[in-house]
């Protein structure tokens, strides 16, 4: 058996499997995200072990003999996080999340250090974690000066499992205090940011072992005390290791929290000024990269709060088929931008409303938005040279085909959306705990989920879909005037 553990951004997910990768049991428990000022983001750290304590309750109640012969754990969880422990191991404050955009002024200068995007492969985003240390350095002098490690919030799990600090390179290239390209840490950009590589967990691969279960904790779960946890992965590289995107040509897209279009690549070849992220994969010697949007399902879920509807009955009023875009325009940049932008300032914005502008229409405008920030994303990729001609399409937000067909019609690309079952973030932390325990080729079990079914673009609509992106791509410098 083997555990897969998925720390999302609201809830902490456990799929168990079989050596068959047969899907034995899955549980969840959700938390919350504060948002003390304007673009902060924090978790408490505490919140996740009462996750954690909560979904082996619930697998071990149902689950006991499965439990019971437990080869491995692999752990995955959402990126550049910054959680901060003391000597004696305990958190010195909320985890600062992928989205907290508070550092940006540390973000550019940090960016524009020589040798920083050459080491390190990427911008410094403001989401990445060396410019929330720097914040921290000039904000909370106190707090900084009482760090001994930094870890990433899997990192955390995974300390709390093994009782060791230690990470994978796929979660690590996302602090921008890397070598993405020599998979270690780089000394020159840790003094840059006023670390050090003793404030830094030891460095395994995704599918190579971490270390083993804590014996008080296998105690407690009724897990053998030989249970092995692996190095585990950033959610995104997880994600493709859940759905098998492992060589170059293999991508996803996905309308999650944030979006994502991510594609594998079989060598290292940052292109840091297109803001394309190009990070280690779970796996040695691959790498890939992809675009962020920082609000996909995000923009969806606050039109929800907005008006009182659930996502799910927003989408129904739009009905099944595709139909022409709406004149109604959304920016989506709700917490700033990552891809192409790199603008943690910018904001969302609608234009176009007039009296007749319903609900359904501002809707619409949402989903379309998205989709034409992930065109954004699409046109940085093929500046780098990545040529995607089909993707899955994984998130939550496919659970709406219009959603999806809108997508496959913007990108232009056919999407494919897998057949019921398990293929993200915890198959692929799961997969990767196999592969940790058994020394499998990680090629041979990171495979490809069945397709249901493939969804092309819409010829009938294309014309005008590429010119309301067309439009889109006026908004960006309209608004960013504004601001
Ligand atoms: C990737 C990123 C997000 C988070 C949250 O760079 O910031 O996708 O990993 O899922």
């Amino acid at each position: 058996m083997y555990l897969g553990l998925d720390l999302g951004t609201s809830g902490l997910r456990g799929l168990l499997i079989d050596a068959d990768q047969n899907v034995v049991a899955s549980a969840e428990a959700t938390y919350e995200v504060s948002h003390p000022h304007s673009g902060w983001s924090e978790q408490d750290p505490e919140d996740w072990i009462a996750a954690l304590d909560a979904v082996m309750a619930t697998l071990k109640s149902a689950n006991r003999s499965a439990l019971a012969s437990l080869n491995g754990i692999g752990v995955s969880g959402h990126m550049h996080g910054a959680t901060c422990l003391g000597a004696d191991g305990h958190v010195l404050r909320p985890c600062i999340l992928w989205n907290d955009t508070r550092s940006h002024v540390e973000a550019a200068v940090l960016d524009q250090l020589e040798n920083t995007r050459e080491l390190s492969g990427n911008i410094v985003f403001p989401g990445f974690t060396a410019p929330k240390l720097a914040w921290m350095a000039t904000h909370e002098p106190q707090v900084f000066a009482q760090i001994d490690k930094v870890l990433l919030p899997k990192d955390y799990l995974n300390f709390i499992l093994t009782g060791d600090a230690v990470g994978d390179m796929s979660d690590s290239a996302g602090t921008a205090w890397l070598d993405t390209g020599k998979r270690e840490w780089s000394e020159t950009l840790l003094s840059a940011g006023q670390m050090a590589a003793s404030n830094m967990p030891r460095l395994v691969e995704g599918s190579q072992k971490a270390g083993t279960l804590k014996p008080e904790l296998a105690a407690k779960w009724g897990v053998p005390d030989t249970c092995v946890i692996a190095g585990g992965a950033g959610d995104n590289a997880a994600a493709a290791c859940g759905v098998g995107a492992m060589v170059e040509g293999d991508g996803f897209v996905s309308l999650g929290t944030s979006g994502v279009l991510l594609s594998a690549k079989d060598s290292y070849s940052p292109q840091p000024a297109s803001a394309v992220h190009t990070f280690c994969h779970a796996v040695p010697n691959r790498w890939y990269q992809m675009g962020v949007i920082l609000a996909a399902t995000d923009s969806l879920n606050w039109l929800s709060g907005i008006t009182g509807k659930t996502p799910a009955e927003l989408t129904s009023e739009l009905g099944d088929a595709l139909t022409t875009p709406t004149d109604v325009m959304f920016a989506p940049y709700l917490s700033g931008e990552r891809t192409p932008h790199n603008d943690s300032a910018i904001r969302g914005a609608f234009t176009g409303l007039s009296v007749s502008t319903s609900r359904s229409d501002m809707t619409q405008a949402v989903l379309q938005g998205v989709c034409f920030a992930l065109r954004d994303s699409l046109e940085a990729l093929k500046s780098t040279g990545t040529n995607m001609t089909s993707a899955l399409a994984i998130g939550g937000g496919t659970g709406s085909t219009l959603w999806v067909e809108m997508l496959a019609t913007v990108l232009d690309l056919p999407l494919e959306i897998p057949a019921e079952g398990e293929f993200g973030a915890a198959l692929g932390a799961a997969r990767l705990a196999l592969t940790a325990s058994t020394g499998s080729d990680p090629m041979s079990i990171m495979t490809k989920p069945d397709i249901a079914r493939t969804i092309q673009p819409n010829t009938d609509h294309k014309a005008a879909y590429d010119a309301a992106y067309e439009r889109y791509t006026q908004l960006y410098p309209t608004l960013k005037a504004l601001t």
